[in-house]
């Protein structure tokens, strides 16, 4: 098979340990394999990828910068599988300012995209920790969030057009910078998301902003997450358009994130039992160091916030980020853990995140909960670290099966952004209504009805039915 693949594809195929690094997960949970990866560098390779892969029969697992979280990357049947990454695909197809628009190739790596986007005084809004190896064909896959939701919505909202190669290795070519076009249904919003099960996404045409010339960032000292949001619907009034992120962190923070990075500065006492980053930012004639003072002000001063402070130059705002990034390589050190993606009403955020936690405590009293992330987006990361003795898988589910009972409880999402990939593929199949799951099979038939594409991602395919999509 491996030598079929190398005569009708010749150098883009890699085979044996060549493959490995590309099928082992960013965690460094999971090692699987895969027949060859296969490395195209042009639409047109891709297109050939498919079709031969196809008439193989083999199943396509596309891959941008593998950092997602939930094994959407990763391969499950090694001798049936080819992993297709975009790695080579990494051009800027055209900076286009005066449409305040980019179209870039797939494998485009999201840090390089916002630097091409400053290059001419404008920003590319999506942030992420994983930003400088995530690729924006990944981001679009996986419909990515980050710090500036908020203000910009999550990567669907950024999306102008998209090239992709469908499962028979036709062209959907919906390259575009058109702000407006209701012709009919949006076709392009069912890659956005779909985790690599509808097709390969190529190259994507993004809109830019005007990239804010100020930018004022800030650690606050809170009581508790209910006091972060009440502080941040003070913020989302009295900020207006210009608060662009509200990250909400427990003071294990600074202990991870300086496990992570020893020489990390502490900025204020790491005593507190909550804090909340907040930045706000603007172009042009708006003063957001003085509106971030004076909010602050009024913050402290309504005892809203138990104290504050704010960044004095670029450096120190970086390493104010730094705690919120460390954090995540800090829990990646401990090892094995439970990470969870949680996005539940704002108004039952903090009741969801104690019932939660208590819990995950009555189960497993040694282990500690790391509850961190997007508040204003109503999106927790509920992790939890195993304690001593039990065995850690074992662990994590105990805290999984209570986490998702309280979940419940509150109607909430079992992925606010990261997606289902293969890890959350059955706890989302549970949930699914009918009537979604019925579509959801519908679309997926239409697009690949040899369910060549990520077989196992997002949903068990299903041969076949007949009857109405509708259903009863
Ligand atoms: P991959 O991991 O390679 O793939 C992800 C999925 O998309 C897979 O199902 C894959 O098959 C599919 N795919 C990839 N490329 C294509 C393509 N060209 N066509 C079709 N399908 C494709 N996520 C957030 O949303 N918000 C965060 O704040 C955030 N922070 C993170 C911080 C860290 C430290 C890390 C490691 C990850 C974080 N993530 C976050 C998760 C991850 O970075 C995102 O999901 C990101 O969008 C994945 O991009 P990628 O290029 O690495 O995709
Ligand atoms: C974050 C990732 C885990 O917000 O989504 O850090
Ligand atoms: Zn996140």
């Amino acid at each position: 098979m491996q030598d079929r693949l190398t005569a009708q594809l010749g150098e883009m195929v890699l085979t044996g340990d060549a493959v490995l690094p590309y099928c082992r997960d960013w965690i460094g949970d999971v090692q699987s394999s895969a027949l060859a990866v296969l490395r195209p560098r042009t639409t047109a390779q891709v297109q050939d990828c498919v079709r031969v892969a196809a008439a193989l029969g083999l199943g396509i697992v596309p891959q941008g910068g593998n950092t997602g979280l939930v094994l959407g990357a990763m391969p499950d049947a090694p001798d049936r599988q080819v992993v297709v990454s975009l790695e080579r695909m990494t051009a800027i197809r055209n900076l286009a300012p005066n449409d305040f628009a980019i179209e870039v190739e797939a494998g485009a790596i999201l840090q390089d995209i916002k630097d091409a986007a400053a290059q001419v005084g404008l920003y590319f809004p999506l942030s992420l920790g994983a930003q400088g190896s995530c690729r924006i064909g990944g981001n679009v896959s996986t419909n990515a969030g980050g710090i500036n939701v908020l203000r910009y919505g999550m990567t669907r909202e950024l999306v102008l057009g998209l090239e992709v190669v469908l499962p028979n290795g036709s062209l959907f070519a919906g390259l575009s910078s058109l702000r407006k076009d209701n012709r009919g249904i949006d076709l392009k919003q069912l890659f956005i998301g779909a985790e690599g099960t509808l097709g390969i996404v190529t190259a994507v045409t993004l809109k830019l902003v005007p990239a804010p010339t100020a930018i004022a960032t800030a650690l606050v000292a809170l009581d508790d997450l209910e006091g972060a949001i009440a502080l941040y619907r003070h913020a989302r009034r009295d900020c207006c358009d210009l608060l662009s992120a509200f990250e909400f962190m427990p003071p294990l923070a600074f202990t991870l994130a300086r496990e992570a990075m020893p020489d990390l500065p502490l900025p204020m006492d790491p005593g507190h039992p909550a804090y909340a980053l907040i930045e706000m930012s603007g172009s042009g004639l708006v003063d957001v160091d003085d509106l971030m003072a004076r909010f602050l002000e009024r913050a402290l001063e309504g005892r809203l916030a138990r104290d504050g402070v704010v960044a004095q130059s670029r450096a120190q705002a970086a390493n104010l980020w730094a705690i919120r990034e460390g954090m995540n390589l800090g829990q990646v050190q401990r090892g094995r853990h439970l990470r969870t993606d949680i996005s539940v009403p704002l108004s039952q955020l903090a009741t969801f995140v104690s019932e939660a936690e208590a819990a995950v405590a009555d189960v497993l009293p040694g282990a500690v909960c790391v509850s961190y992330g997007h508040v204003g987006d109503g999106n927790v990361h509920l992790n939890v670290l195993p304690g001593p003795g039990a065995d850690a898988d074992i662990q994590i589910a105990r805290a999984k099966t209570a986490i998702d009972a309280a979940l419940d409880r509150h109607a909430g999402s079992i992925s606010a952004e990261h997606g289902i990939g293969r890890l959350k593929r059955a706890a989302f199949e549970a949930r699914l209504p009918p009537a979604q799951a019925r579509l959801l099979q519908a679309i997926r038939q239409a697009v690949d009805p040899e369910g060549i594409m990520n077989p196992g991602c997002q949903i068990t395919p299903r041969p076949a039915t007949s009857g109405s999509v509708q259903g009863a």
